[in-house]
């Protein structure tokens, strides 16, 4: 599942005001998605210019793209910590009123098991956004990672808990998206969700989940690129 719309050059000021606040020594989590990869390309071209930081992908995507722009890389297990994390996100609640202010909604690009490894790591973890992003409230599907042998009893237990699932299509093949880690991903429609921190507790206690791409709590600061400049909101 890919988010809609959100224009290039609005992800691409986010991503890029929002690779500004790495500094120099920092350990870095490189998120996925077209709107990381903006600060990627700019984290790169900053390397080249001297800064020193060394970066941890999220996916086969995030690695890819950061070696060719030659970011040094390491691993979670090879450092104390992550200083700076910086990620998309399919939904983002921006309501400063609201309980569930910052909940994210991550896994257009099934990578939000080690998304969330990694951005939960971090000192501070930094989401980059197009306007289409921003929300009252969380109303995607979510994404579901699945050990493969459990797809059909997860999705059983998906309906209990008032869910719609729908195994993730891969595009351009005839079969499922397989994740970087081998498994399955179950988008999962619940409607409004009003209590994320409720339903993520409620996921993640089903046998057979790996991971969900609800993300409560965990964001710090969001860049959200707009047409004519970058608003950062906390
Ligand atoms: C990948 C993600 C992405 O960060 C999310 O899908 C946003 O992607 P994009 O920046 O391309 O709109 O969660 O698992």
């Amino acid at each position: 599942m890919k988010t809609d719309g959100g224009s290039d050059a609005a992800k691409r000021r986010a991503g890029e005001r929002a690779a500004e606040a790495v500094e120099d020594g920092d350990v870095v989590g490189l998120g996925t998605g077209s709107t990381t990869a903006h600060a990627i390309r700019a984290l790169g071209r900053a390397v080249d210019d001297g800064l020193e930081i060394r970066g941890i992908p999220t996916s086969f995507q995030s690695r890819r793209l950061a070696l060719e722009v030659g970011i040094p890389l390491t691993d979670l297990d090879a450092v104390d910590g992550v200083d700076v994390a910086i990620d998309g996100a399919d939904q983002v609640v921006d309501d400063p009123d609201a309980p569930a202010h910052g909940a994210l909604i991550k896994g257009g690009g099934a990578a939000h098991a080690r998304e969330k490894l990694v951005d939960s790591a971090a000192d501070r973890f930094l989401v980059v956004a197009d306007p289409s992003k921003l929300t009252e409230c969380l109303e995607r599907p979510v994404p579901v990672e699945v050990l493969s042998d459990a797809h059909t009893v997860v999705a059983d237990r998906i309906h209990e808990l008032g869910g719609e699932p729908t195994l993730r299509a891969a595009e351009r093949k005839d079969g499922p998206v397989v994740t970087d880690n081998g498994n399955l991903v179950l988008d999962c429609a619940f409607g409004r969700t009003d209590d994320p921190d409720g339903l993520a507790t409620r996921l993640s206690a089903v046998p057979g989940v790996v991971e969900h791409g609800l993300f409560v709590g965990l964001a710090d600061v969001t860049y959200v690129g707009r047409e004519d400049g970058v608003e950062r909101r906390e």
